[in-house]
Protein backbone atom coordinates (compact mmCIF):
# COMPACT_ATOMS: atom_id res chain seq x y z
CA UNK A 1 0.00 0.00 0.00
CA UNK A 2 0.91 3.79 -0.39
CA UNK A 3 0.66 5.61 2.35
CA UNK A 4 1.44 9.36 3.64
CA UNK A 5 2.56 9.82 7.40
CA UNK A 6 2.21 13.13 8.62
CA UNK A 7 4.88 14.74 10.93
CA UNK A 8 8.26 14.79 11.50
CA UNK A 9 9.59 13.50 14.24
CA UNK A 10 10.83 10.64 16.28
CA UNK A 11 7.21 8.88 16.42
CA UNK A 12 6.52 9.63 12.58
CA UNK A 13 9.88 7.95 11.70
CA UNK A 14 8.93 4.97 13.80
CA UNK A 15 5.67 4.84 11.82
CA UNK A 16 7.22 5.47 8.70
CA UNK A 17 9.80 2.89 9.65
CA UNK A 18 7.32 -0.27 10.67
CA UNK A 19 5.42 0.30 7.63
CA UNK A 20 8.10 -0.35 5.88
CA UNK A 21 9.10 -3.10 7.25
CA UNK A 22 5.68 -4.55 6.14
CA UNK A 23 6.20 -3.75 2.85
CA UNK A 24 4.51 -0.88 2.30
CA UNK A 25 5.87 2.14 -0.06
CA UNK A 26 5.96 5.40 2.54
CA UNK A 27 5.37 8.81 1.85
CA UNK A 28 6.40 11.60 4.17
CA UNK A 29 5.32 15.41 4.93
CA UNK A 30 7.20 17.16 6.02
CA UNK A 31 9.62 14.14 7.28
CA UNK A 32 13.10 14.25 8.26
CA UNK A 33 15.73 12.59 7.29
CA UNK A 34 15.31 9.43 9.05
CA UNK A 35 12.20 9.24 7.50
CA UNK A 36 13.89 9.76 4.16
CA UNK A 37 15.81 5.84 4.57
CA UNK A 38 12.64 4.23 4.79
CA UNK A 39 10.41 6.15 2.19
CA UNK A 40 10.16 9.17 0.27
CA UNK A 41 9.64 12.67 2.14
CA UNK A 42 8.16 15.39 0.10
CA UNK A 43 8.82 19.38 1.63
CA UNK A 44 5.36 21.07 2.54
CA UNK A 45 2.60 21.14 4.09
CA UNK A 46 -0.32 21.12 1.98
CA UNK A 47 -1.06 16.95 2.63
CA UNK A 48 -4.01 16.92 1.05
CA UNK A 49 -2.36 18.10 -2.32
CA UNK A 50 0.83 15.33 -1.51
CA UNK A 51 -1.48 12.77 -0.71
CA UNK A 52 -3.45 13.37 -4.12
CA UNK A 53 0.18 14.02 -6.24
CA UNK A 54 1.89 10.92 -4.30
CA UNK A 55 -1.84 8.69 -4.64
CA UNK A 56 -1.75 7.59 -1.81
CA UNK A 57 -4.46 4.89 -0.43
CA UNK A 58 -4.33 6.18 3.30
CA UNK A 59 -2.99 8.56 5.37
CA UNK A 60 -1.80 8.65 8.99
CA UNK A 61 -0.83 11.36 10.89
CA UNK A 62 1.14 12.08 13.37
CA UNK A 63 1.43 15.06 15.66
CA UNK A 64 -1.08 17.30 17.65
CA UNK A 65 -1.15 20.35 15.21
CA UNK A 66 -2.59 19.23 11.94
CA UNK A 67 -5.00 17.29 13.75
CA UNK A 68 -5.89 21.04 15.60
CA UNK A 69 -5.77 22.55 11.96
CA UNK A 70 -8.30 20.17 10.82
CA UNK A 71 -6.83 17.71 8.68
CA UNK A 72 -8.53 14.99 8.99
CA UNK A 73 -12.41 16.74 8.21
CA UNK A 74 -10.37 18.23 5.02
CA UNK A 75 -9.36 15.03 3.58
CA UNK A 76 -12.90 13.19 4.95
CA UNK A 77 -14.49 15.86 2.76
CA UNK A 78 -12.43 15.33 -0.02
CA UNK A 79 -13.41 11.67 0.32
CA UNK A 80 -9.49 9.67 1.59
CA UNK A 81 -8.76 7.44 3.68
CA UNK A 82 -6.96 9.09 6.85
CA UNK A 83 -5.92 8.03 10.57
CA UNK A 84 -6.74 10.70 12.91
CA UNK A 85 -9.30 12.90 15.30
CA UNK A 86 -10.91 15.24 13.55
CA UNK A 87 -10.46 18.97 14.55
CA UNK A 88 -13.61 18.92 17.50
CA UNK A 89 -12.03 15.72 19.17
CA UNK A 90 -8.53 17.46 19.08
CA UNK A 91 -9.82 19.97 21.32
CA UNK A 92 -9.46 16.89 23.64
CA UNK A 93 -5.69 17.56 23.69
CA UNK A 94 -5.57 21.54 22.13
CA UNK A 95 -6.97 22.46 25.92
CA UNK A 96 -6.99 20.74 29.18
CA UNK A 97 -9.71 23.19 30.16
CA UNK A 98 -11.96 21.58 27.37
CA UNK A 99 -10.38 18.06 28.38
CA UNK A 100 -11.25 18.51 31.75
CA UNK A 101 -14.72 19.71 31.29
CA UNK A 102 -15.51 17.02 29.16
CA UNK A 103 -13.91 14.49 31.52
CA UNK A 104 -16.24 15.95 34.38
CA UNK A 105 -19.35 15.67 32.22
CA UNK A 106 -18.76 12.35 31.09
CA UNK A 107 -17.61 11.02 34.48
CA UNK A 108 -14.04 10.40 33.60
CA UNK A 109 -11.84 9.87 36.88
CA UNK A 110 -9.58 12.47 36.53
CA UNK A 111 -7.85 14.88 39.28
CA UNK A 112 -9.86 17.25 41.18
CA UNK A 113 -9.36 21.03 39.45
CA UNK A 114 -10.15 24.43 39.27
CA UNK A 115 -10.17 26.75 36.28
CA UNK A 116 -9.23 30.66 35.92
CA UNK A 117 -9.23 32.65 33.07
CA UNK A 118 -7.06 35.27 34.83
CA UNK A 119 -4.36 35.53 37.58
CA UNK A 120 -6.37 37.16 40.45
CA UNK A 121 -8.85 33.96 40.54
CA UNK A 122 -5.60 32.04 40.14
CA UNK A 123 -3.85 32.90 42.83
CA UNK A 124 -6.96 32.42 44.62
CA UNK A 125 -7.70 28.83 43.50
CA UNK A 126 -4.41 27.53 45.30
CA UNK A 127 -5.72 28.26 48.38
CA UNK A 128 -8.09 24.94 47.55
CA UNK A 129 -5.56 22.63 47.31
CA UNK A 130 -2.33 21.02 48.94
CA UNK A 131 0.96 21.41 48.18
CA UNK A 132 1.90 20.04 45.92
CA UNK A 133 -0.64 21.83 43.63
CA UNK A 134 -0.40 21.34 39.60
CA UNK A 135 -0.30 24.22 37.74
CA UNK A 136 -0.84 23.46 34.07
CA UNK A 137 -1.66 26.20 31.14
CA UNK A 138 -4.34 25.61 28.67
CA UNK A 139 -3.18 25.70 25.68
CA UNK A 140 -0.49 23.03 23.64
CA UNK A 141 3.00 23.06 25.00
CA UNK A 142 4.94 20.32 23.85
CA UNK A 143 4.77 18.67 27.06
CA UNK A 144 6.18 21.45 28.86
CA UNK A 145 3.48 23.68 30.25
CA UNK A 146 3.01 21.83 33.35
CA UNK A 147 4.39 22.65 36.93
CA UNK A 148 4.36 20.80 39.82
CA UNK A 149 4.58 23.46 42.44
CA UNK A 150 5.92 22.10 46.02
CA UNK A 151 5.13 25.69 47.92
CA UNK A 152 3.54 29.10 47.29
CA UNK A 153 6.24 30.84 46.12
CA UNK A 154 6.64 28.48 43.32
CA UNK A 155 2.59 27.57 42.83
CA UNK A 156 2.60 31.54 42.26
CA UNK A 157 5.58 31.76 39.86
CA UNK A 158 3.67 28.79 37.86
CA UNK A 159 0.85 31.04 37.96
CA UNK A 160 2.24 34.35 36.58
CA UNK A 161 4.55 31.96 33.89
CA UNK A 162 1.79 29.97 32.61
CA UNK A 163 -1.35 31.84 32.69
CA UNK A 164 -3.51 33.15 32.62
CA UNK A 165 -5.56 30.23 30.97
CA UNK A 166 -5.09 27.60 33.44
CA UNK A 167 -6.19 24.16 35.01
CA UNK A 168 -5.17 24.01 38.78
CA UNK A 169 -5.67 20.69 40.09
CA UNK A 170 -4.86 18.14 42.52
CA UNK A 171 -1.85 16.26 42.89
CA UNK A 172 -2.20 12.31 41.78
CA UNK A 173 -0.07 9.46 43.26
CA UNK A 174 0.42 6.68 42.09
CA UNK A 175 2.33 4.85 38.37
CA UNK A 176 2.05 6.55 35.27
CA UNK A 177 1.03 4.43 32.48
CA UNK A 178 0.57 6.21 28.64
CA UNK A 179 -2.63 3.80 27.64
CA UNK A 180 -3.01 4.59 23.85
CA UNK A 181 -6.10 2.81 21.55
CA UNK A 182 -6.89 3.31 17.84
CA UNK A 183 -10.65 3.91 17.32
CA UNK A 184 -12.61 3.57 13.87
CA UNK A 185 -15.84 5.88 15.65
CA UNK A 186 -16.48 2.91 16.97
CA UNK A 187 -14.91 -0.19 17.66
CA UNK A 188 -11.61 0.28 19.49
CA UNK A 189 -8.14 -1.68 19.89
CA UNK A 190 -5.72 -0.71 22.72
CA UNK A 191 -2.36 -0.95 21.97
CA UNK A 192 0.44 -2.32 25.09
CA UNK A 193 0.13 0.14 27.56
CA UNK A 194 3.70 2.03 27.88
CA UNK A 195 5.55 3.92 30.16
CA UNK A 196 7.65 7.50 29.20
CA UNK A 197 9.45 9.33 31.47
CA UNK A 198 8.90 13.02 31.52
CA UNK A 199 11.45 14.65 33.76
CA UNK A 200 14.86 15.67 32.01
CA UNK A 201 16.76 14.15 34.52
CA UNK A 202 17.33 10.62 36.22
CA UNK A 203 14.62 9.77 39.15
CA UNK A 204 12.32 11.75 37.84
CA UNK A 205 14.22 15.15 38.62
CA UNK A 206 14.42 18.17 36.89
CA UNK A 207 11.54 20.16 34.26
CA UNK A 208 9.10 18.11 32.68
CA UNK A 209 10.00 17.25 28.66
CA UNK A 210 8.09 16.12 25.78
CA UNK A 211 9.33 12.70 26.89
CA UNK A 212 13.15 11.83 27.60
CA UNK A 213 12.62 8.13 27.10
CA UNK A 214 9.70 5.35 27.09
CA UNK A 215 9.47 1.29 27.12
CA UNK A 216 6.84 -1.59 26.68
CA UNK A 217 6.75 -4.32 28.33
CA UNK A 218 3.41 -6.72 28.25
CA UNK A 219 3.59 -6.58 31.92
CA UNK A 220 3.16 -2.40 32.71
CA UNK A 221 -0.42 -3.69 32.45
CA UNK A 222 -2.81 -6.72 33.48
CA UNK A 223 -5.60 -7.42 31.40
CA UNK A 224 -7.62 -6.86 34.59
CA UNK A 225 -6.19 -3.36 34.15
CA UNK A 226 -6.66 -2.78 30.54
CA UNK A 227 -10.36 -3.62 30.86
CA UNK A 228 -10.25 -1.47 33.81
CA UNK A 229 -9.04 1.06 31.77
CA UNK A 230 -11.73 1.17 28.68
CA UNK A 231 -13.94 0.46 31.15
CA UNK A 232 -13.97 3.71 32.80
CA UNK A 233 -11.92 6.02 30.62
CA UNK A 234 -12.26 4.97 27.07
CA UNK A 235 -15.50 3.87 26.15
CA UNK A 236 -17.14 6.55 27.75
CA UNK A 237 -14.63 8.68 25.70
CA UNK A 238 -15.47 7.10 22.24
CA UNK A 239 -19.09 6.85 22.70
CA UNK A 240 -19.11 10.07 23.45
CA UNK A 241 -17.49 11.89 20.61
CA UNK A 242 -17.31 9.31 18.38
CA UNK A 243 -13.82 9.33 18.26
CA UNK A 244 -11.27 8.17 15.33
CA UNK A 245 -7.71 7.61 15.01
CA UNK A 246 -5.18 7.48 18.60
CA UNK A 247 -7.04 8.10 21.69
CA UNK A 248 -4.05 8.46 24.27
CA UNK A 249 -4.66 8.34 28.05
CA UNK A 250 -2.09 9.56 30.70
CA UNK A 251 -3.30 7.54 33.28
CA UNK A 252 -2.46 7.95 36.73
CA UNK A 253 -3.04 4.60 38.57
CA UNK A 254 -3.98 5.79 42.14
CA UNK A 255 -5.12 3.97 44.85
CA UNK A 256 -8.67 5.01 43.78
CA UNK A 257 -8.26 3.13 40.08
CA UNK A 258 -6.75 5.19 37.36
CA UNK A 259 -7.09 8.57 36.69
CA UNK A 260 -6.54 10.63 33.75
CA UNK A 261 -3.72 13.20 33.70
CA UNK A 262 -4.48 14.05 30.53
CA UNK A 263 -5.73 12.81 27.00
CA UNK A 264 -3.76 13.55 23.73
CA UNK A 265 -5.75 13.02 20.58
CA UNK A 266 -2.02 10.75 18.62
CA UNK A 267 0.52 8.97 20.13
CA UNK A 268 2.49 9.49 22.24
CA UNK A 269 6.30 10.17 21.33
CA UNK A 270 8.73 8.43 22.68
CA UNK A 271 6.04 5.46 23.38
CA UNK A 272 5.83 5.11 19.61
CA UNK A 273 9.06 4.36 19.09
CA UNK A 274 9.20 0.78 21.17
CA UNK A 275 5.75 0.25 20.24
CA UNK A 276 6.52 0.27 16.52
CA UNK A 277 9.74 -1.95 17.84
CA UNK A 278 7.60 -4.37 19.31
CA UNK A 279 4.15 -4.51 17.38
CA UNK A 280 4.36 -7.68 14.87
CA UNK A 281 0.76 -7.25 12.84
CA UNK A 282 0.90 -5.43 9.62
CA UNK A 283 0.50 -1.99 10.71
CA UNK A 284 -0.64 -0.73 7.33
CA UNK A 285 -3.42 -3.19 7.11
CA UNK A 286 -4.46 -2.23 11.02
CA UNK A 287 -4.26 1.60 9.93
CA UNK A 288 -6.39 0.98 7.14
CA UNK A 289 -9.20 -0.95 8.97
CA UNK A 290 -9.41 1.81 11.32
CA UNK A 291 -9.65 4.88 8.51
CA UNK A 292 -12.82 2.92 7.99
CA UNK A 293 -16.34 2.83 9.59
CA UNK A 294 -16.43 -0.20 11.51
CA UNK A 295 -13.38 -1.36 10.27
CA UNK A 296 -11.51 -2.55 13.44
CA UNK A 297 -14.09 -5.15 13.99
CA UNK A 298 -12.65 -8.19 15.69
CA UNK A 299 -8.28 -6.93 14.73
CA UNK A 300 -6.66 -7.86 17.55
CA UNK A 301 -2.82 -6.51 17.56
CA UNK A 302 0.15 -9.13 18.22
CA UNK A 303 3.07 -8.15 20.10
CA UNK A 304 6.13 -9.39 20.30
CA UNK A 305 7.18 -10.98 23.79
CA UNK A 306 10.43 -9.18 24.17
CA UNK A 307 10.22 -6.02 25.64
CA UNK A 308 11.71 -2.56 23.60
CA UNK A 309 13.07 0.16 25.57
CA UNK A 310 13.79 3.82 23.54
CA UNK A 311 16.35 5.90 25.30
CA UNK A 312 15.90 10.07 24.07
CA UNK A 313 19.41 11.64 23.34
CA UNK A 314 18.55 15.51 23.70
CA UNK A 315 20.77 18.12 22.52
CA UNK A 316 22.65 20.46 24.53
CA UNK A 317 20.29 22.74 25.97
CA UNK A 318 16.77 20.63 26.39
CA UNK A 319 14.44 21.45 27.39
CA UNK A 320 15.34 25.00 27.83
CA UNK A 321 17.26 26.23 25.07
CA UNK A 322 18.46 23.21 22.88
CA UNK A 323 21.38 24.34 20.67
CA UNK A 324 20.85 22.72 16.88
CA UNK A 325 24.30 22.68 14.55
CA UNK A 326 25.88 19.42 16.48
CA UNK A 327 27.58 16.77 14.48
CA UNK A 328 25.97 13.35 15.27
CA UNK A 329 28.39 10.38 14.58
CA UNK A 330 27.86 6.49 14.98
CA UNK A 331 24.30 5.56 14.18
CA UNK A 332 25.63 3.05 11.19
CA UNK A 333 27.62 1.25 13.95
CA UNK A 334 24.45 0.01 15.51
CA UNK A 335 23.18 -2.57 12.76
CA UNK A 336 23.46 -5.89 13.53
CA UNK A 337 24.11 -5.62 17.97
CA UNK A 338 22.11 -7.16 19.94
CA UNK A 339 18.39 -6.69 20.58
CA UNK A 340 17.91 -5.10 16.95
CA UNK A 341 18.92 -1.32 17.63
CA UNK A 342 16.75 1.15 15.41
CA UNK A 343 17.83 5.03 15.92
CA UNK A 344 14.83 6.59 15.48
CA UNK A 345 15.56 9.82 14.40
CA UNK A 346 13.53 13.13 15.45
CA UNK A 347 15.54 16.95 15.51
CA UNK A 348 17.87 16.18 12.74
CA UNK A 349 18.45 17.82 9.56
CA UNK A 350 21.53 17.23 6.94
CA UNK A 351 23.80 20.24 7.35
CA UNK A 352 26.83 21.00 5.33
CA UNK A 353 29.00 18.55 7.83
CA UNK A 354 26.31 15.65 7.52
CA UNK A 355 23.66 15.23 9.51
CA UNK A 356 23.11 17.53 12.31
CA UNK A 357 21.04 18.01 15.29
CA UNK A 358 18.25 20.39 14.69
CA UNK A 359 15.94 19.75 17.65
CA UNK A 360 15.78 19.35 21.30
CA UNK A 361 15.23 15.62 21.51
CA UNK A 362 17.65 14.46 18.72
CA UNK A 363 17.25 10.56 18.40
CA UNK A 364 15.48 7.41 19.70
CA UNK A 365 17.62 4.69 20.48
CA UNK A 366 15.41 1.62 20.56
CA UNK A 367 16.26 -1.93 21.10
CA UNK A 368 14.35 -5.21 22.30
CA UNK A 369 16.34 -7.98 24.49
CA UNK A 370 14.79 -11.31 25.91
CA UNK A 371 13.54 -9.37 29.22
CA UNK A 372 13.31 -5.76 30.30
CA UNK A 373 16.90 -5.92 31.60
CA UNK A 374 18.50 -7.37 28.68
CA UNK A 375 16.96 -4.51 26.43
CA UNK A 376 18.05 -1.19 28.32
CA UNK A 377 20.79 -3.24 27.94
CA UNK A 378 20.99 -3.37 24.74
CA UNK A 379 19.51 0.33 24.16
CA UNK A 380 22.04 1.54 26.17
CA UNK A 381 25.08 -0.08 24.26
CA UNK A 382 23.46 1.34 21.45
CA UNK A 383 23.49 4.86 22.74
CA UNK A 384 27.08 4.23 23.64
CA UNK A 385 28.12 4.08 20.02
CA UNK A 386 26.34 7.02 18.65
CA UNK A 387 27.62 10.99 19.69
CA UNK A 388 27.32 14.31 18.94
CA UNK A 389 28.60 17.44 21.80
CA UNK A 390 26.22 18.55 24.37
CA UNK A 391 24.09 14.96 23.95
CA UNK A 392 22.62 14.11 27.12
CA UNK A 393 20.70 11.17 27.90
CA UNK A 394 18.42 9.54 31.20
CA UNK A 395 20.70 6.21 32.06
CA UNK A 396 17.29 5.00 33.86
CA UNK A 397 15.06 4.30 31.09
CA UNK A 398 13.21 1.41 32.31
CA UNK A 399 14.11 1.60 35.79
CA UNK A 400 10.77 1.87 36.94
CA UNK A 401 9.78 -1.43 35.26
CA UNK A 402 12.41 -3.21 36.81
CA UNK A 403 11.82 -1.92 40.53
CA UNK A 404 8.20 -3.68 40.05
CA UNK A 405 9.34 -7.03 38.46
P1 LIG B 1 0.27 16.50 31.34
O1 LIG B 1 0.82 17.31 30.20
O2 LIG B 1 -1.04 16.95 31.84
O3 LIG B 1 0.33 15.01 31.08
O4 LIG B 1 1.33 16.66 32.51
C1 LIG B 1 2.69 16.38 32.32
C2 LIG B 1 3.20 15.53 33.46
O5 LIG B 1 3.02 16.17 34.70
C3 LIG B 1 2.46 14.21 33.60
O6 LIG B 1 2.97 13.25 32.76
C4 LIG B 1 2.69 13.89 35.05
O7 LIG B 1 3.95 13.32 35.25
C5 LIG B 1 2.66 15.24 35.70
N1 LIG B 1 1.30 15.54 36.17
C6 LIG B 1 0.32 16.17 35.50
N2 LIG B 1 -0.80 16.28 36.25
C7 LIG B 1 -0.53 15.67 37.41
C8 LIG B 1 -1.29 15.46 38.60
N3 LIG B 1 -2.55 15.89 38.75
N4 LIG B 1 -0.70 14.79 39.61
C9 LIG B 1 0.58 14.36 39.50
N5 LIG B 1 1.35 14.55 38.43
C10 LIG B 1 0.81 15.20 37.37
N1 LIG C 1 5.29 11.26 25.55
C1 LIG C 1 4.20 12.06 25.89
C2 LIG C 1 3.45 12.60 24.77
O1 LIG C 1 3.61 12.19 23.64
O2 LIG C 1 2.65 13.48 25.01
Amino acid sequence: MKILVIGGGGREHAIAWKLSQDGHQVFGAPGNPGMAQVGQVIAGTDYLKIARDANVELTVVGPEAPLAAGVVDEFHAAGLLIVGANKECAQLEASKIYSKEFMQRVGIPTARFLQTEDEATALKALDEFEFPIVVKADGLAAGKGVIIAQDRAEAEAAVRSLGPRLVIEEFLEGEEVSFIVLSDGKHVVALDASQDHKRVGDGDTGPNTGGMGAYCDGRIFTAEQAQQAMDVVIHPAVAATGFTGFLYAGLMMTAAGPKVLEFNVRLGDPETQPLMHRLQSDWGQVLKAAATPGGLAGVKLEWAKQPSVCVVMAAHGYPATPRTGDVIRGIDAVSGMDGRPVVFQAGTKIGPKGLETAGGRVLGVTAAGPDLKGAIANAYAAVDKISFEGAHWRRDIGAKGLKRW
